[in-house]
């Protein structure tokens, strides 16, 4: 059975889609099937893996009960590799759902027929904790945290903990945390560490042992539609990404 991972961060900008696309590349890379799923009106994944915003079938159709989610899957260039899309249409889903039965778990029951079809299924959450999120983390197995090491993201972080607690009790009692990701890292700066010294106090075991440093490659793969493992193999972004990977798999 596919392991579900949210990649979750109600802040804004801290590196979730690149962490989700990247890490989902990476799994592909190292024969892991896996199936990327753009839960963001942004579509930031949906680009970042070559495919157009345009298409007809996404993941706004599953949530409201439209399409099936085979439907939905399309298949990407990139080895073990394929995406359900998301755009704009997705902003309705908010408020279309306010009124519908069950709605926190649309996603999960929409996943439920693809499960045993891949080994990971890799969600990409928008920066909010609104009922796009709640449905990610009622389907999820585990939670990625990508975070910047910044004072406020500390305070971001009690505050996802505390939305990850009540959908533990009352919908998911097996989510749990897989990791929290240091994203755009520099060792060199002092409130890095910090920080990072702040969240070993409570997190240790759940950071993961390598964090991704700032790169200039990692901003310019999206444009040319590609992960950073087929943009450019050997950058230290790429080697941080398949680490982070293979540690992912021993975790969950
Ligand atoms: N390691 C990195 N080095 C340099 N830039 C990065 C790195 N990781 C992400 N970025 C850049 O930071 C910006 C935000 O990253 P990203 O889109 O992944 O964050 P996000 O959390 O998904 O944002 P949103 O909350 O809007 O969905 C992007 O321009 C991205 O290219
Ligand atoms: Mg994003």
């Amino acid at each position: 059975m596919g392991r579900i991972i949210a990649f979750a961060n109600q802040k804004g900008g801290v590196g979730k889609t690149t962490s989700a696309v990247n890490i989902a590349a990476s799994l592909g890379l190292l024969g892991k099937k896996t199936l990327l799923i753009d839960c963001d009106p942004q579509g930031n994944t949906t680009s970042s893996v070559g495919v157009s915003r345009k298409t007809a079938v996404t993941v706004y159709d599953l949530l409201i009960d439209r399409a099936k989610a085979e439907d939905a899957v399309i298949t990407t260039e990139f080895k073990n590799l394929d995406l359900i899309p998301a755009n704009s249409s997705l902003n309705g889903a908010e408020f279309e759902l306010v009124d519908v039965e069950k709605r926190e778990s649309r996603l999960k029951d929409a996943l439920g027929q693809l499960k045993g079809k891949y080994d990971y299924l890799i969600i990409d959450c928008p920066p909010s904790l609104g009922v796009l999120t709640i449905n990610t983390l009622v389907a999820a197995d585990g939670i990625v945290i990508p975070m910047q090491c910044e004072f406020l993201s500390l305070e971001g972080l009690s505050q996802l903990v505390v939305t990850i607690r009540q959908v533990k009790q009352r919908w998911n009692p097996d989510l749990d945390i897989t990791g929290i990701l240091l994203t755009m890292y520099n060792g060199r700066l002092n409130l890095t560490m910090e920080v990072v010294e702040e969240l070993k106090k409570y997190y240790a075991n759940k950071l993961f042992k390598t964090p991704v440093a700032r790169s200039v490659r990692l901003t310019e793969a999206p444009g040319w539609g590609k992960p950073i493992v087929y943009f450019d193999r050997w950058s230290k972004g790429a080697i941080a990404y398949v680490e982070i990977a293979k540690e992912l798999v021993q975790r969950i």
